[in-house]
């Protein structure tokens, strides 16, 4: 069960972090960190996570459970999607994923997922920019950062929202621990912020520019590039 235990911290350096650091107690598979604020929370390509205290959720959970076949590259998409029903379920919003992590809303990136390796155990951080104004964003990421309660002009419960994505978090790795793959990509291709698009993604030094065609079965995107030929990325920063 997702977060049968709920390790509460005012603050730390990144919930990814502390949650490495208990991966290896034997009840370690659901457990969820949460923190008040992060001093150094971290976003994918060694960016900074931005986690002032209390106006945003900062968590991370740690997976223990065997991972059906290549799954583990779907944790993200899968979090991607308990995120996004989560956010419907408790409003009028419409949630895009955009691949591999990014939760849109009207544009703009209101929550991102980070998904680490420790000892073959995974710990999938979440940031989710809750009841953030856009005031508070720094400078840098003032133009395309957003927050849940920007968007819905509400205030957002925290309690009652992390309830509901464990809940729902707990539906969806279930899915994919039973190898269940269809129908989540179906959901996360539904709300795909990405699909469609001319897109340009970089891995790396390696840059891939086409237009997005689908998902594989293991959550890689298929890309037509220039000569028309379909490419499969497993990783990368789309732009
Ligand atoms: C991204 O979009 O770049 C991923 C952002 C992930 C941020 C979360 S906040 C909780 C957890 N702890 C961290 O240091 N990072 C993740």
């Amino acid at each position: 069960m997702i977060g049968h235990t709920v390790v509460r911290l005012e603050e730390t350096p990144s919930t990814n972090d502390f949650a490495k650091g208990i991966a290896g107690r034997p009840d370690a598979d659901g457990i969820v960190v949460l923190a008040g604020r992060q001093t150094k929370g971290r976003g994918r390509l060694g960016r900074q996570w931005f986690s002032p205290p209390d106006a945003g959720i900062y968590m991370s959970i740690i997976l223990k459970r065997p991972l059906h076949g290549k799954s583990p590259s779907l944790i993200c998409p899968a979090l991607s999607l308990a995120l996004a029903e989560t956010i419907e379920y408790f409003s009028d919003l419409k949630p895009l994923i955009k691949w591999p992590n990014d939760m849109i809303l009207n544009g703009k990136k209101a929550a991102g997922i980070l998904v680490e390796k420790t000892n073959d155990i995974f710990v999938a951080g979440i940031g989710i920019n809750l009841n953030t104004e856009l005031h508070e964003f720094p400078e840098e990421i003032k133009d395309k950062a957003t927050s849940l309660k920007a968007e819905s002009g509400m205030d957002w419960d925290r309690e009652e929202f992390l309830k509901k994505l464990f809940l729902i978090s707990d539906g969806v790795l279930s899915g994919l621990s039973d190898g269940d793959h269809g129908e989540l990509l179906k959901k996360v291709k539904d709300r795909s912020f990405t699909l469609g698009k001319t897109v340009k993604i970089t891995d790396g030094a390696r840059v891939f520019e086409g237009e997005a065609l689908g998902f594989e079965s293991d959550g890689s995107l298929l890309l037509k590039v220039a000569d028309g030929k379909i490419i499969n990325i497993r990783s990368g920063e789309t732009e």
